[in-house]
């Protein structure tokens, strides 16, 4: 992972400053930056890019490209995107995408010009990278980290590449230390017919997890300490002789202990490592009318679905933002 080093202040800035102006950026979709048109030699763009001038008959190439302004960009609107290095600085950046919970990420480079001397390079990760740490986490990616991302730089490399993310988080970062290089993209956000690892991209609405009869675990995440609260449970339990139970148990608690194979983990960490998470409460059963709530004192909020693959387990959660009563206490003084 080439882009470690600096990565860490970003993570820094993310974890501490960040987490509410990042989730707040979310929310308004990140609609601040203005749009505005840029002239770009015809010959790169396909078809799709230019629309008839009904003037003069000719085609004029334009569209409307979202300039990619901070270092830590965060847009929950596909589209198309433009960088240009304005420094020889060899910062890392990202610009970190985030589609609804039923969608994934696609990529695509439609110019490229980042050569490889000091240090330039993309990369595009299927997930979000922050501190080193990823989600979604290793455990819970059917590809092995190497496998979700990829590097290069170079002249038009990667421009005939489509990049499709597994869930609703990718990102593409970038270091490019000269002066007037840089790329365009556009970026669609398309169906995800059975989401599994999906970032809260709202901070009430409820979210339902589920493995689609899969031997599967989908993790849920949301970047703040919350309280969440359980909706519905069908998370499959057997008796002692092995045979499966379709009517009401209730919520069941200490399902680590008991229900390894077939449980709902809600927990919290200190980044997007979900698999470093600390265990609040495990729970299984089935329950139509749950009444659980369980507060995650975390930045980070998960609610993992282990699932064995004998059961169709879904669990309903509604993952709301803890206010901080302690900090606006203390602010107030
Ligand atoms: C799901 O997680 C459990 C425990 O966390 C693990 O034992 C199991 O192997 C995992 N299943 C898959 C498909 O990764």
């Amino acid at each position: 992972m080439f882009l470690n080093g600096s990565l860490c202040c970003l993570a820094r800035l993310f974890l501490i400053v960040g987490i509410f102006n990042v989730v707040s950026a979310v929310i308004k979709g990140n609609t601040d930056y203005q749009h505005y048109q840029q002239q770009i030699p015809a010959d790169h763009f396909s078809k799709d890019f230019y629309r008839p001038d009904s003037k003069n008959g000719l085609l004029i190439s334009y569209t409307r490209f979202k300039p990619v302004t901070d270092c830590m960009f965060v847009t929950s609107e596909p589209g198309s995107f433009i960088y240009t290095s304005k420094t020889d600085d060899e910062e890392v950046c990202g610009i970190y995408f985030l589609a609804g919970p039923d969608q994934k990420v696609e990529i695509n480079f439609i110019t490229f010009d980042v050569p490889c001397e000091h240090h330039g390079l993309v990369s595009v990760v299927d997930g979000w990278e922050l501190n080193g740490e990823v989600f979604p986490s290793e455990i819970d990616h059917r590809l092995p980290f190497k496998q979700r991302s990829s590097e290069f730089c170079g002249k038009n490399i990667g421009v005939k590449r489509t990049f499709t993310s597994s869930q609703n988080v990718a990102v593409v970062r970038y270091r490019i230390p000269i002066p007037g290089k840089g790329f365009t993209l556009f970026v669609k956000f398309v169906k995800n017919p059975r989401p599994c690892n999906v970032l809260a991209v709202s901070i009430s609405e409820p979210y339902t997890l589920r493995n689609y009869g899969r031997r599967i675990n989908c993790t849920y995440v949301a970047l703040y300490p919350s309280t969440v609260r359980v909706i519905a449970l069908g998370v499959g339990v057997s008796n002692f002789l092995g045979s499966v139970r379709t009517s009401e148990t209730g919520t069941l608690r200490k399902c680590d202990e008991t229900s390894p194979q077939d449980q709902v983990i809600i927990g919290g960490s200190y980044g997007l490592d979900t698999s470093k998470v600390q265990i609040v409460d495990s729970i299984c059963g089935i329950d139509s009318k749950p009444d659980y709530r369980e507060i995650v004192e975390y930045g980070v909020t998960s609610v993992r679905l282990v699932s064995s693959g004998s059961f169709e387990n879904s669990v309903t959660v509604q993952v709301q933002q803890l206010k901080n009563e302690l900090l606006d206490g203390n602010l107030s003084v």
